[in-house]
């Protein structure tokens, strides 16, 4: 497992001055462009989390839907999306947060979760975390017991870690 780990880490590529100049950004299209690696990812998460309680799968607007979609599906739980500002169409609980471009704003459904429900929140990366943290707030803001956070990748530099703490925090992969 470890070798293949490795693989697809060597998979993620690294494009300095994406979007903007001085981010060097993860793209993360080489592995789910590959059915053997999008397939090992989703093993993993799914081996990691089919024996939690999770009762629904909050999913960060836009890649976090890629492996959220296919992980919800595999534990026969729901998906609830986290989104940016103005996409979703219900009353929504909405926050705010600095990210590496500016300030960007996340939404979410305001009767997405059950009271007390547990959550489990997926993205693709973890960077310095304050995208993840506006999600578990709005988690927390809707009633849900958050889990843990699930990224494929996290940029451990960053202390994206550090940020969510106290909430519990995995990667599959670390930069
Ligand atoms: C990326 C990534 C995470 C976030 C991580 O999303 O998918 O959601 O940044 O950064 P942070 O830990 O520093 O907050 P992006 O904002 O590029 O949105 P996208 O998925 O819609 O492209």
């Amino acid at each position: 497992l470890s070798s293949s780990i490795e693989r697809l880490k060597e998979k993620i590529r690294t494009i300095p001055d994406f979007p903007r100049p001085g981010v060097m950004f993860k793209d993360i299209t080489p592995v789910i462009g590959e059915g053997q690696f999008f397939r090992l990812i989703l093993t993993i998460f799914i081996s990691r989390y089919q024996k939690k309680k999770i009762d629904k799968i909050a999913a960060i607007d836009a890649r976090g839907f890629i492996f959220a979609g296919a992980l919800a599906h595999a534990l026969g739980v729901g998906i609830i999306p986290i989104r940016k500002k103005g996409k979703l169409p219900y009353k929504t609980y909405e926050l705010s947060y600095k990210n590496e471009y500016g300030e960007e704003t996340l939404t979410i459904h305001q009767d997405a979760i059950n009271k007390g429900e547990s959550i489990l929140i997926v993205d693709d990366v973890l960077a310095t975390g304050n995208t993840a943290h506006t999600a578990a707030l709005l988690v927390e803001k809707c009633g849900g017991n958050l889990m843990e956070l699930g990224f494929l990748a996290e940029l451990s530099y960053l202390k994206g870690r550090e940020r969510l703490f106290p909430f519990p925090c995995y990667s599959i992969l670390q930069f």
